[in-house]
């Protein structure tokens, strides 16, 4: 299992900047607020928008594996490359476990190395970008005969994945590749009912695994949205949700001090309310399990930053999510972290083991000013930063805390998902905000349908042409 170390939270260690621990002992204030919102998550799981808690249990597991590895099946032989088009929630996920859980080299791998096609998540319109991926797979693949395209969007209407989505589908047609039916090259992933894309799927004959009812795009990797892409590149996806699983009951207990989630939730509200520390870092010492920090910044600040809470007051909700890596960002951003603001609260990530892919630094060079290293493992190494890192924190009074790897697995990035999720559950209810909506990307979408010319929004296109009118305030270099 996982494992949560917060001394580096408490007053004790980070004195005025940390959280007096008073405040978690038995009866306390905190401890029985946050039971009281333990018994309230009882009450709200898998309704709503809380379908997310569920997807590791029967029946969504088995019905979404049951759709999943059928199709994998038989698809996988078929395909060396696959290129998933999706964005946001429809995107971080997929870009995490494969990060996460296969090698940095994964595409660079011959064939019958790699544990599935090759794999490419375009989540953005950068024409650069996304025109480069499109070239490669064709210099690889010329006639497209062995390129799958995964369309993730649960409505269908997102401009960037539309957009991807219709370029992929008139370049199938040049090559005389069919999208749907036997021997098609598309999969989309979106609502079972409704949506622009399910009419498309209809229409065009795809197959389809369902975004779930109740499941926002970024509480939905631990569903086909994440599963089917984890899948086709060999990832364990049962061992995603069992390790999902286990995390459910230490979730679920109303004693916050043997509750990571409800600890981890009150140590960063908590921090920020009282403390100031609205900044929150996610720092893995690892690479693998970097873009997880990805994935959490985007649950983080989408969930959590609001401007009402749920009585409808103005709060303006939230904290700063901000990724950083161990060790590599030791050298560019631990001096701000030690000796800039104070209002930052570190989530250190560290891997006790990495069975069969630790390096031992050689003997042999004789060099006395680095003969310290010869016959070191590099973990240790890696690890020994990371704690002279916590160190380094605590002698500057910046509260930190860990999450500890015993491995990295599917197992245990399963657990850390359900775990982010959980916290974030908590903190939504600390904050007494809607964590499950996201208003305030409304507007920038319909500007964007205004200056692209959809009908119907030609007042969002006056609005932005009145709000940013030329000026003569630009320098021209
Ligand atoms: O978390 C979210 O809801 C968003 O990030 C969405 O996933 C993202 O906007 C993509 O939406 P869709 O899946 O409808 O294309």
């Amino acid at each position: 299992m996982l494992s949560i170390d917060y001394a580096n939270c408490l007053a004790e260690r980070v004195g005025v900047h940390g959280i007096d621990p008073d405040a978690l002992a038995p009866g306390s204030e905190a401890v029985e607020g946050l039971a009281a919102l333990t018994r309230k998550l009882r009450t709200t799981r898998g309704k709503g928008w809380e379908r997310w808690r569920d997807l590791h249990i029967d029946p969504m597991r088995s019905e979404h594996l049951g759709a999943i590895k059928p199709l994998v099946e038989r698809l996988r032989g078929r395909f060396d490359n696959m290129v998933v088009l999706g964005i946001g929630g429809s995107a971080l996920g997929n870009i995490a476990l494969q990060s996460a859980l296969n090698p940095p080299t994964h595409n660079l791998l011959p064939a019958d190395k790699r544990s599935g096609p090759r794999m490419f998540v375009v989540d953005n319109v950068d024409p650069m970008h996304f025109g480069a991926v499109l070239d490669y797979v064709q210099a690889v693949d010329p006639k497209l005969e062995r390129t799958l395209f995964n369309v993730i969007s649960k409505s269908g209407e997102t401009a960037e994945t539309a957009a991807q989505f219709m370029v992929i589908r008139d370049l199938l047609r040049k090559h005389g590749r069919k999208g749907g039916g036997e021997g098609g090259h598309v999969v989309a992933v979106t609502d079972p009912a409704k949506g622009t894309m399910r009419q498309i799927c209809n229409a065009e004959g795809y197959p389809t695994l369902p975004v779930p009812d109740g499941v926002g795009g970024r509480f939905s990797v631990l569903s086909p949205v994440g599963l089917f892409s984890a899948a086709m590149c060999g990832i364990d996806i049962d061992g995603l949700l069992d390790g999902a699983a286990s995390m459910d009951e230490p979730t679920s207990r109303e004693d916050m001090t043997t509750n990571p989630a409800a600890m981890i939730a009150f140590l960063l509200v908590e921090l920020a309310q009282r403390k100031g520390k609205v900044n929150h870092v996610m720092m893995p010492y690892s690479n693998h399990l970097y873009l997880l920090a990805d994935w959490f910044r985007q649950l983080w600040a989408e969930s959590l930053g609001k401007r009402q809470s749920l009585s409808g007051e103005e709060v303006f909700a939230g904290f700063t999510p901000i990724k950083a890596l161990g060790t590599t960002d030791q050298h560019s951003q631990v001096q701000l972290y030690r000796e800039g603001p104070n209002d930052k609260v570190f989530c250190l990530l560290e891997v006790e083991s990495m069975p069969d892919a630790d390096v031992t630094i050689p003997r042999g060079l004789g060099v006395e000013a680095i003969a310290y290293l010869e016959g070191k493992s590099m973990l240790g190494l890696l690890n020994a930063e990371k704690r002279a890192t916590e160190y380094a924190l605590l002698e500057s009074q910046r509260p930190n805390f860990t999450i500890r790897f015993p491995k990295i697995d599917a197992f245990h990035v399963g657990q850390f998902i359900f775990l982010w999720e959980m916290v974030t559950a908590y903190a939504g209810l600390m904050l007494n905000i809607d964590a499950y909506d996201q208003p305030a990307v409304e507007l920038g979408k319909q500007a964007t349908f205004g200056l692209m010319g959809r009908a119907g929004y030609e007042k969002h296109l006056r609005a932005v042409e009145a709000a940013l009118a030329p000026t003569a305030r630009v320098i021209k270099s």
